[in-house]
């Protein structure tokens, strides 16, 4: 049965849609027979991931260009989510790294990051989870960070965002599961995507076997998503990082993480 002909499982609406993990989100779920609401901040650039998924797999596609960090952006993105046809699958992607060290930061760029990184989830998270809980059915996918489960990079307050996401997603996702819905973070480790050069981050020195690919997060997810786990921890590689992280005493990671990009060192320069 080619995908044009398959009954469709639903709307899905994917925040940060048009690179990286989000895009992911959107090539898997559309080849799968999800019409699909697409949100970021590029217009020209959501209509053209639309046209191309629309072209592949024949299924509706919506855009919402929208800056999530901005009150306009989420509540555009809050009337999409209680309107018809109803979001069964709501990713809330969109994220980014101020890469900055803390007492170099500004409160415009710190207050930028938690818009993006933990108001927009919870706002998003609010508005689906309500008509999901009515319905009985539906799913939240948060991205997280494997980042979260410890302070690793000194100085940098993008964990912090990220372990608020994880906790955030294994609380509500234990409040909403009696109602037939689903919410799972997903904690990704280094992934290929635009997201390091966007921040302005360096990773010529982080190892091959350290990279992940989007597709392998989005099957990982996906299929954790399907088992029930509240927080999914895509590859062997950083299910094992992840458990050192939650087992080894705290002063033991405290002399072993450091500032490694030296972000104080180089904010003061
Ligand atoms: N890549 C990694 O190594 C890694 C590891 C762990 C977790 N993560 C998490 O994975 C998620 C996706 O990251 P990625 O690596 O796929 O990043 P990416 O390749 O940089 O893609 C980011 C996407 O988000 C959109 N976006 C950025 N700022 C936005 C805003 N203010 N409002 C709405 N949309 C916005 C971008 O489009 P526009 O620029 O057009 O808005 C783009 O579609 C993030 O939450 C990130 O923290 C990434």
């Amino acid at each position: 049965m080619s995908s044009e002909q398959r009954p469709s499982p639903g709307s899905a609406l994917i925040t940060g849609a048009t690179a990286g993990i989000g895009a992911a989100y959107a090539r898997r779920l559309a080849a799968d027979g999800w019409d699909l609401v697409l949100v970021a901040r590029d217009a020209e650039r959501l209509d053209t991931v639309a046209a191309d998924l629309t072209g592949r797999h024949g299924r509706r596609v919506e855009v919402i260009p929208a800056d999530l960090s901005t009150e306009d952006g989420c509540a555009a993105v809050e009337r999409r989510l209680s309107a018809e046809p109803p979001v069964e699958l709501l990713v809330n992607n969109a994220g980014h790294s101020a890469n900055r060290s803390f007492v170099q930061s500004t409160a415009e760029v710190e207050t930028r990051l938690l818009r993006l990184n933990v108001h927009a989830v919870m706002r998003l998270s609010l508005a689906a989870l309500r008509p999901m809980t009515q319905r009985g059915r539906g799913a939240v996918i948060n991205v997280s960070s494997v980042s979260g489960f410890a302070p690793i990079m000194p100085g940098s307050t993008y964990p912090a965002s990220k372990a608020w996401v994880t906790n955030f997603s294994e609380s509500i996702g234990q409040s909403v599961r009696p109602f037939g819905v689903r919410v799972m973070a997903v904690c990704p480790g280094y992934t290929r995507t635009e997201f390091h050069s966007r921040a302005g981050i360096n990773t010529s020195g982080l190892p091959g076997w350290a990279w992940l690919q989007a597709d392998d997060v989005v099957t990982d997810s996906l299929r954790d998503l399907h088992k029930g786990k509240f927080v999914s921890v895509p590859s062997w590689r950083y299910k094992v990082a992840v458990a050192a992280l939650r087992h080894a005493p705290r002063r033991l990671l405290q002399a072993v993480t450091r500032d490694t990009r030296g972000r104080l060192r180089r904010d003061a320069a």
